[in-house]
């Protein structure tokens, strides 16, 4: 078997996994949910939630990772503890399945990249949506963003993922912006800013019970958490650098990227006095569509949103590819392009019914996110905490100089806190799931 891969440099690891962490969660949802949710005091909860839940929580992953240097499913097997494999397989499945339904929202994105040049949707947003987001046209543009990730993947981890990362990563932050600078000067500038980050207080006392949870999922699947990926990417660590060290960079650098494409979403909503409305991620692609449609020079400024959008959503879903191919790639002696393009096929037949129909894309995600994401997470923490501590800890330790002092600390934080978080966040996200089930049966029976 081919010798395995690592980073060629501590920094082309830090930018594939920033590459994977900024994606359609930080440009797309969280804007949206930090205007709905009370602005800029949503933001502090935010903030705190992902450096105090979402950090640590990154560094049980990379640890199983660094530690085994295997895949995420083998992982366990070469720590000793292959009855915690399923752990990881769950993982891998998180993964598999987030692709399926990220790779046609990805396609949406290479839509919309065509429609702004050509100015395709400016006379209908609504109808435009429509046409892209379900249907032939979808099941095509989803095929399409597969292949992209795919032909990444197929490359390796130094030739695909590193290589390609290190130009999309810089890429979306130029972008960025220059977009922001450009959202400074439009008219809605003022009243953009006043909408996102004006703290309302009341509200978020009102709703903290439900704002924390949903904040601690926001958090998990930013920094990419709960599905494997980190284990993946840390498996490919050669030398004993700093995790803590970094980790934090890759934890600021996604903060930073959602704050700004903030600072991008709503000037431009608020120019042509759109009140970004609640609702799903359709709602948020009509409406920004809609504003770039009035908007001096909207065509420059959709295409440029939207090629961010898709140089995030790419570099996450490349991610989410290796984390399945890692494993077969690890144990088989099969060709790793062959593998890339088996993995990415089987995936993409799993998405089509989601690019048939956005409801079912929104169940995909629900389960996901509420489900599947959380109970990963709580049992890394269980596995981290509670049964490989001592391998863990040691390995934390190995590069860092923060004395063990911080990692005696991590170790409590991982075995008490992070999983009364998770609790919190299943207990509630089992609930929202319920009610939904609900209201589609009582909305059969009424017919
Ligand atoms: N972090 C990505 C985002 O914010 C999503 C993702 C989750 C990617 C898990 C890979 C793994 O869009």
């Amino acid at each position: 078997m081919a010798e395995r891969e690592t980073w060629t440099t501590r920094v082309g690891f830090i930018f594939a996994a920033v590459g994977s962490a900024v994606g359609l969660g930080n440009i797309w949802s969280f804007p949206f949910q930090t205007g709905q949710n009370g602005g800029a005091a949503f933001l502090l909860v935010y903030l705190a939630v992902v450096f105090v839940i979402g950090f640590p929580a990154m560094l049980m992953e990379f640890v199983i990772g660094r530690r085994s240097k295997q895949n995420p499913i083998s992982a366990f097997r070469e720590l000793g503890f292959e009855n915690w494999s399923f752990a990881g397989t769950l993982g891998v499945l998180g993964s598999a399945v987030t692709l399926a339904f990220y790779s046609v929202i990805g396609g949406w994105v290479l839509s919309y990249i065509v429609g702004s040049a050509t100015g395709t949707y400016f006379g209908n947003v609504a109808g435009f949506f429509g046409t892209v987001s379900a249907g032939p046209l979808a099941v095509g543009t989803h095929a399409l963003f597969m292949g992209l990730t795919v032909a990444i993947v197929a490359f390796g981890i130094q030739g695909g993922i590193e290589r390609a990362t290190k130009v999309m990563v810089p890429a979306i932050l130029v972008l960025l912006l220059g977009l922001a600078a450009w959202g400074f000067t439009l008219e809605g500038a003022t009243a953009g800013y006043e909408y996102y980050l004006s703290p309302d207080f009341g509200y978020l006392a009102d709703n903290l019970t439900s704002i924390v949870p949903s904040a601690v999922g926001q958090a998990f699947f930013t920094l990419s958490l709960g599905f494997s990926v980190m284990i993946a990417y840390a498996s490919y660590l050669g030398s004993d650098d700093s995790l803590p060290a970094d980790g934090s960079a890759i934890v600021v650098i996604n903060t930073l990227v959602a704050l700004l494409a903030g600072f991008v979403v709503f000037p431009v909503l608020l120019s042509i006095g759109v009140e970004p409305g609640s609702g799903g991620v359709g709602t948020a692609f009509v409406s920004l569509a809609g504003a770039f449609a009035q908007i001096p020079g909207g065509e420059l400024l959709g295409v440029g949103f939207f090629i961010v959008l898709l140089l995030a959503a790419l570099s996450s879903a490349i991610s989410l590819l290796e984390t399945p191919v890692s494993y077969v790639v690890d144990n088989y002696d099969y060709d790793r392009k062959v593998v890339a393009t088996v993995l990415g096929g089987t995936i993409f037949a799993a998405g089509i019914p989601t690019a048939l129909s956005t409801a079912t894309l929104g169940w995909y995600n629900d389960i996901v996110f509420n489900l599947l994401l959380p109970l990963v997470v709580l049992l890394f923490a269980l596995f981290v905490g509670w049964v490989a501590f001592d391998e863990s800890v040691d390995e934390l330790a190995q590069g860092s100089s923060l004395g063990t002092g911080f990692t005696a600390l991590w170790l409590w934080w991982v075995r008490l806190v992070i999983p009364a978080a998770i609790g919190l966040t299943l207990v509630l996200g089992v609930q929202d799931l319920a009610l939904k089930a609900q209201l589609i049966e009582s909305a059969v029976v009424l017919g």
